[in-house]
């Protein structure tokens, strides 16, 4: 059996039920989380033969940032939960990669510990309703050396899960997450997500912090185009893992029309959801996208072997890349053109 494969139960085994759930739900009815693999392998590939294929290179650059290859990992929390080091551990996995960290608002490690080990990451952030912690959230991240704010856009409001009995939340001790709040006097309230925001939060984001934003959680051409003009230097399309509104279309559905929408605006295109094989990469790369970022099977390969396994994991899923290139007649990501991909009949 493919490794990759073998994560989720091996993990399983060694969380608590409440974490493994955790991880692996999706919000309401489960519908977006159950669908979005399906959609990658709905794709058909159309490859070139008679091509040069002997020298594959999956090395690229991330808003400037070298990478040995187009895979990158989401940004999620309670990684503490899944290893004893957790957010360190994720970050030293993905550094021996020469991968890139997305990093949770809610991570359960300091930005300077994080910065300190030197491996490139990203600050997701959600604009809180309280803006004096948003500020100063931001600014310790800035200062600890993050090289881009990810602002998640598909949470006004958190999207409600279906949970029985004990949760995650019941489990976690305090600095297993939330480890970046600023010291202060805070209520649950000031901790909601702004649920008012317009696209001039980006240039405001780009200002406060001095450094290139993404946007994550684009699922529509027209908003990615008000993105664009709004200077947003990255998108993620993404549903959020199905985690936000259940039910919105999967990102290997909603990947063509956000390409075809900044096509020539210099904006650097993200994916991620559901992306588990060499296959769902080579055709989000087909179909415009930079780079693909991976959630859940991060979490797997920390839990079951922590940095080593996260490490792995990227290069099992680089080795599946660089073979299905191969196959499809094309030495690099950036040679991938859409008419390579079509919807299976
Ligand atoms: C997430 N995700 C997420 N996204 C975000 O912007 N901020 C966050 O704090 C979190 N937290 C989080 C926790 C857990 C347990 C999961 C599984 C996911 C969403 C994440 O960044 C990403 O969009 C999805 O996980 C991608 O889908 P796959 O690869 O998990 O299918």
């Amino acid at each position: 059996m493919r490794w990759i494969d073998t994560l989720e139960a091996a993990a399983a085994e060694k969380l608590p039920e409440a974490v493994h759930r955790y991880f692996r739900q999706g919000s309401a009815g489960g519908v977006s989380v159950g669908e979005a693999t399906a959609a990658w392998s709905a794709y058909r590939f159309r490859p070139h033969v008679l091509n040069d294929v002997s020298a594959i290179d999956l090395r690229t650059t991330i808003l400037g940032v070298p990478v040995d290859a187009p895979i990158l990992v989401s940004p999620s929390t309670m990684h503490r939960m899944a290893d004893p080091d957790g957010e360190l551990a994720m970050a030293r996995g993905v550094g021996a990669a020469k991968s890139l960290l997305g990093v949770s608002s809610n991570a359960g490690t300091t930005f300077a510990e994080l910065g300190a080990t030197g491996v490139p990451w990203w600050l997701q952030i959600y604009i809180l309703r309280n803006r004096e912690i948003t500020r100063r959230m931001l600014d310790a991240a800035v200062e600890a050396g993050a090289r881009a704010v990810v602002l998640t856009v598909d949470t006004p409001v958190v999207g409600r899960k279906e949970d029985d009995g004990e949760t995650v939340w019941d489990l976690a001790k305090p600095g297993q997450f939330l480890a970046n709040l600023p010291e202060g006097e805070w209520t649950d309230d000031d901790l909601d997500k702004a649920d008012d925001l317009n696209p001039d939060v980006i240039g405001w984001l780009a200002e406060r912090t001095g450094l290139p934003v993404v946007v994550k959680g684009v699922l529509r051409g027209d908003d990615a185009k008000r993105c664009a003009d709004a200077g947003a230097a990255g998108i993620i399309v993404s549903n959020h893992g199905g985690r936000q509104l259940d039910a919105s279309i999967p990102t290997a559905q909603a990947l063509p029309e956000i390409a075809e929408a900044v096509a020539g605006t210099g904006v650097e295109l993200y994916v991620d959801g559901g992306i588990r094989r060499g296959e769902h990469i080579l055709a989000a790369l087909a179909l415009g996208a930079r780079a693909v970022f991976v959630g859940r099977p991060a979490l797997w390969a920390l839990t079951v072997d922590s940095s080593a396994g996260v490490t792995r994991l990227i290069s099992e899923l680089s080795d599946e890349l660089d073979h299905t290139l191969r196959l499809v007649g094309q030495p690099t990501p950036s040679s991938l053109t859409p008419d390579l991909v079509t919807l299976r009949r």
